[in-house]
This record gives structure tokens, C-alpha cells and sequence, in this order.
């Protein structure tokens, strides 16, 4: 600051101050969440639903069963998979990933089961297949929704027999692998379309489990976005803070490539910024666009562009407080902030009268 202070001048330098305070206090907020966030194996999140599946991975690595990931795109199925090889008994065994949609289907075969030097022309030796690597260990059998019909049968067998078929040669061979599947389709609704062997999905299902979209689990965002500035101030030495209007908004956003997506747009924000401080102006414009909604507190709203009725809104908050209390108005009330009598009153208003066939 140069003298004579300007008195604008000086005021923006206490608002920045203010700002910074805020942002510190935000910090050490959120490393406190963090230090009482759910985790296993580097899958972070602190909503029910993840840490649920996650508490099922716990218990899944314990014990030798087929696994079944399903979850969008970009939902932390491999990372899952990976937690729970490694916390098997298997964990000093191979993890070995083989991704079923980015073979040529021709090759499949020979990738999966291996081949014997001559078995066709240009097996000038022998070739290990993927079974075989992870003979002890865990195979992940990624994007398995892809596997073509005649390599599904195929894999069926491997699971039943626990053995596989090396191409060129007579004699079967015995592997001991832990099969975890995992895809990004419904599998269970290719069966009745006939693109998934129903017999081959009872096999993998043994123990299903399901990555819910980011945005169905919304708490979890801040700490994601928490645990990957941190990965990035390690990675880049780089110390760079979120405004809490950003966080909403990242909160509010719908995430169609879920965690992945998340974790691009925090690396983007941090690589590109120079004032260690992310405002609304350094979010991508679609992000932006596609999430007009107010936040306050712990509550996210989209609201529509061309406007609503206040009046309907309340009087829905009303009811939904109403029906998770089970029409308990003392609980009710407590819930909204507001007293019991309050409620009564706007009950009244609305004509608000529980409803025996919830
Ligand atoms: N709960 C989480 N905590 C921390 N990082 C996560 C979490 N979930 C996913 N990630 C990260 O998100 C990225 C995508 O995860 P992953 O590759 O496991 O997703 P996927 O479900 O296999 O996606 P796809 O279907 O596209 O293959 C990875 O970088 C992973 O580390
Ligand atoms: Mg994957």
C-alpha cells in the first residue's frame, strides 16, 4: 500500500483481510471434517450411502468371494476394487486389471487365457494370460458388461471349474483367482435383453456392490474437494483456497463424470490460478450455467428460471419436515428452526393435515 492511504483503498485491504480470515477459518474447519471422514484404502466420503458400500467392501475383503462393482462412470469402482485386494489376504499376491472393452474381440481369448507357442500363426511363444498373472491373486474383470457372448461362457466355466484353457494346449490349467467384476451398466437388465449371460451374472453377483453417483451424495463433495487440494499441494507445492461460494456451487452441480470429473476440475483450477484464492470467475462456464441454484447452510436448491410459488414452497417444506418426523410437530418444528405453535399456525394456514397413506 502506498501513502496517503486512500480510503477505499484501506477498506478493501480489511475486506481482503476479513476474506482470508474466513477462508483460514473454512480450512481448519474442513481439515477437521476430514480427520473424522470415513476412509478406506483413499476412498474418501463421509455421506451414508458411500460409507456403507464402503464398510461391505471392509467386510467383502475378509472373506474370498466374486465381487460385483456396479456405478456410473467414473465413481471409484477401480479404486474399490483395489481397496479391497489390498486389505484381502491376497494383499502380497498380484492385482491384475484387464479391461473387457478395450479388446479387440478376437483377442480376447488369448488375453485372458493365454496361448501356447504355435497355437496360430505368430504365437512364436508362449503367452501368459491374464488368469495366469493373477493366479493367487485378484483379477479385475473391468467393464464386463462388453465381454462378447461365446467369451462369456467361456468365463463361466474358468469361474465354475477354476480352471482355464490356454489356447494351443489339450491339458486345462488349474488358477486360484479372486474374480472382482466391474461395470457401468446395468447388468442385471442386459440379461432380460440378452446381452448378459444370466447364468454368468448369478456368478458375479455373489456379492454385489453399488458406487452411487456423486450427486446423490452431495456431503461428500467438500471433502473430495478437500483431500484433492491436498493431493495437489503435495504434488505441485502449491497452497490454494476455496471460496465458500465455490464450494456450493461445486456442491450444487449434478456431475455427470462423477468423482473423476471432480477431481479434473480441482486440478484445472489449481494449476491455472495465481492469486491462491478460487473464485466463482476461475470455475469452467458450463459448471456455471448448469447449476443455478442458492445454497444456504446445508441446504442446496435449484431454482427454476422462470419462476415459482413461494407460497407452494413452503407449504411442501412444511409437509416433507412433517413426514420425516413422522407427523411428530415438536420434532417437526425443531427440525425447521421454528416453534411448535409457529407450525401449528402455518399447518392451519395450509391446510396441512397428515395424510393416513404415506
Ligand atoms: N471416494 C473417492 N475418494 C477419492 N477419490 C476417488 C473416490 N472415488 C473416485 N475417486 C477418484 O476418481 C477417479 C475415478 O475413479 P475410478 O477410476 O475408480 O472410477 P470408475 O468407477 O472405475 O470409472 P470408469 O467407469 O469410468 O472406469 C480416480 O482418480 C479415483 O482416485
Ligand atoms: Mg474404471
Amino acid at each position: 500500500m502506498t501513502k496517503p492511504f486512500e480510503k477505499a483503498e484501506v477498506q478493501q485491504t480489511i475486506i481482503n483481510a476479513l476474506k482470508m480470515a474466513d477462508l483460514m477459518e473454512e480450512n481448519r474447519e474442513l481439515a477437521r471434517a476430514v480427520s473424522r471422514k470415513f476412509e478406506f484404502e483413499g476412498l474418501v466420503g463421509s455421506s451414508k450411502k458411500l460409507r456403507d458400500v464402503l464398510e461391505m467392501g471392509g467386510q467383502l475383503a475378509q472373506v474370498d468371494t466374486t465381487v460385483l462393482i456396479q456405478g456410473e462412470s467414473g465413481t471409484g469402482k477401480e479404486v474399490l476394487a483395489r481397496a479391497i485386494h489390498y486389505n484381502s489376504s491376497r494383499r502380497n499376491r498380484p492385482f491384475v486389471v484387464v479391461n473387457c472393452g478395450a479388446i479387440p474381440e478376437n483377442l480376447i481369448e488369448s488375453e485372458l487365457f493365454g496361448y501356447r507357442k504355435g497355437a496360430f500363426t505368430g504365437a512364436v511363444s508362449d503367452r501368459k494370460g491374464k488368469f495366469e498373472a493373477a493366479d493367487t491373486g485378484t483379477l479385475l474383470l473391468d467393464e464386463v458388461a462388453e465381454l462378447p457372448l461365446n467369451m462369456q461362457v467361456k468365463l463361466l466355466r474358468v469361474l465354475q471349474q477354476k480352471e482355464v484353457d490356454v489356447v494351443g494346449d489339450p491339458h486345462p490349467k488349474k488358477v486360484d483367482v479372486r474374480i472382482i467384476a466391474a461395470t457401468n451398466r446395468d447388468l442385471y437388465a442386459l440379461t432380460g435383453e440378452g446381452g448378459f449371460r444370466e447364468d454368468l451374472y448369478y456368478r458375479l453377483s455373489v456379492a454385489p456392490l453399488y458406487l452411487p453417483p456423486l450427486r446423490e451424495r452431495r456431503e461428500d463433495i467438500p471433502l473430495l474437494v478437500h483431500h484433492f487440494l491436498a493431493n495437489l499441494r503435495r504434488r505441485f507445492d502449491k497452497e490454494v483456497n476455496i471460496e465458500p461460494a465455490v464450494m456450493s456451487e461445486l456442491q450444487a452441480y449434478h456431475w455427470p463424470g462423477n468423482v473423476r470429473e471432480l477431481e479434473n476440475i480441482v486440478e484445472r483450477v489449481v494449476v491455472f490460478n495465481k492469486t491462491g484464492t478460487v473464485d466463482m470467475n476461475d470455475l469452467p462456464p458450463h459448471l456455471l450455467r448448469a447449476s443455478r441454484s442458492i445454497g444456504f447452510g446445508n441446504v442446496v436448491m435449484k431454482l427454476p428460471e422462470d419462476g415459482f410459488s413461494l407460497e407452494d414452497l413452503e407449504k411442501n417444506l412444511l409437509h416433507e419436515a412433517l413426514r420425516r418426523h413422522g407427523w411428530n410437530q415438536s420434532q417437526a418444528a425443531r427440525y425447521l428452526g421454528i416453534t411448535r405453535n409457529t407450525l401449528i399456525y402455518r399447518m392451519q394456514k395450509f391446510g396441512l393435515k397428515e395424510q393416513t397413506l404415506e
